[in-house]
């Protein structure tokens, strides 16, 4: 399989894309580090992928906005497996919805932190433990349509995604000579738990989202998983810096 021999770690894992994202890397053959800030989700995602793939899925739980907790989630993937081969940098959260003349500077901060700072505190450690390692690596960073699109109400949200997309193409230059890729996938709108709460809050909002899409529905985490998964693999061995889009087609509509 495409992920035999690779050992990958998921931050965000969860629950949502990055549970899609864990269990199809899985399902490709990788070992699996589940990383999420809340225990039980993580240690049920990972038992879901050991019941199919036994011993693949190990989880760890980790507050990604703490450096000293992203240095121990990589030291756990050295003290299990030796090595980290695939990373991808999902985990992300916003505060503050709305018009932009209503966000105080504490939800802009925090949305920075959740969402931009929090993946840069991970690249920033997982490069320097990659160097080291010294062995080819594929990393990549989950963004979002609405960095390419923009957002409206919730702005300060899609700024830190489009950080994040240039973030993701100078660290692509600069490391490209360590045998190191870096690329974002960028979803559309995807079925979990938080879109599944909003369409029961609006109604109105799940058809407007399915039809913004060519393909007429939302995706499925699986569908992020796919693109992520290819692009943590070999069979990717020549993109980086590059920011694909997952989402039905929306960001042509
Ligand atoms: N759902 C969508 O339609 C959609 C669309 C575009 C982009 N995205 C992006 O995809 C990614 C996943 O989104 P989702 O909707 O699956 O999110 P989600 O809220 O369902 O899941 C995110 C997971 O990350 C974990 N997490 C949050 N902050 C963390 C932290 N500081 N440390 C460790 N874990 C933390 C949460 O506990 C949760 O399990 C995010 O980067 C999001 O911005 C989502």
């Amino acid at each position: 399989m495409d992920l035999d021999n690779k050992v990958s770690l998921v931050t965000g894992a969860g629950q949502g894309i990055g549970e899609g994202i864990a269990k199809n890397l899985a399902s490709k053959g990788s070992k699996v580090i589940v990383v999420d800030l809340n225990q039980q989700s993580s240690e049920n995602v990972a038992e879901e992928i050991n019941a199919k793939f036994p011993n693949s899925a190990f989880s760890f739980q980790a507050d990604l906005t703490n450096s000293d907790e992203i240095e121990s989630m990589l030291e756990f993937g050295i003290v299990k497996f030796n090595k980290i081969d695939c990373i991808c940098n999902n985990a992300a959260s916003s505060k503050g919805i709305g018009p932009v003349e209503n966000y105080s500077l504490e939800d802009v901060q925090a949305t920075l932190d959740l969402t931009f700072t929090s993946l840069w505190k991970c690249l920033q450690a997982e490069i320097r433990f990659l160097k080291q390692q010294a062995i080819s690596a594929s990393v990549v960073n989950i963004s979002s349509n609405s960095a390419i699109k923009g957002y409206a109400f919730n702005s300060i949200y899609a700024a830190s995604k489009a950080a994040v997309n240039n973030l993701t193409q100078s660290i692509a230059k600069e490391i490209a000579r360590n045998n190191i890729r870096v690329n974002a996938v960028s979803p559309g709108t995807i079925n979990t738990p938080g879109v599944r709460e909003y369409f029961k809050a609006e109604p109105k909002a799940k058809e407007m989202l399915e039809k913004s899409s060519l393909l007429r529905r939302i995706g499925e985490p699986e569908e992020v998983g796919e693109l992520v998964s290819f692009l943590l693999s070999d069979r990717s061995s020549f993109i980086t810096g590059q920011i694909i889009s997952v989402d039905g087609g929306a960001s042509i509509n």
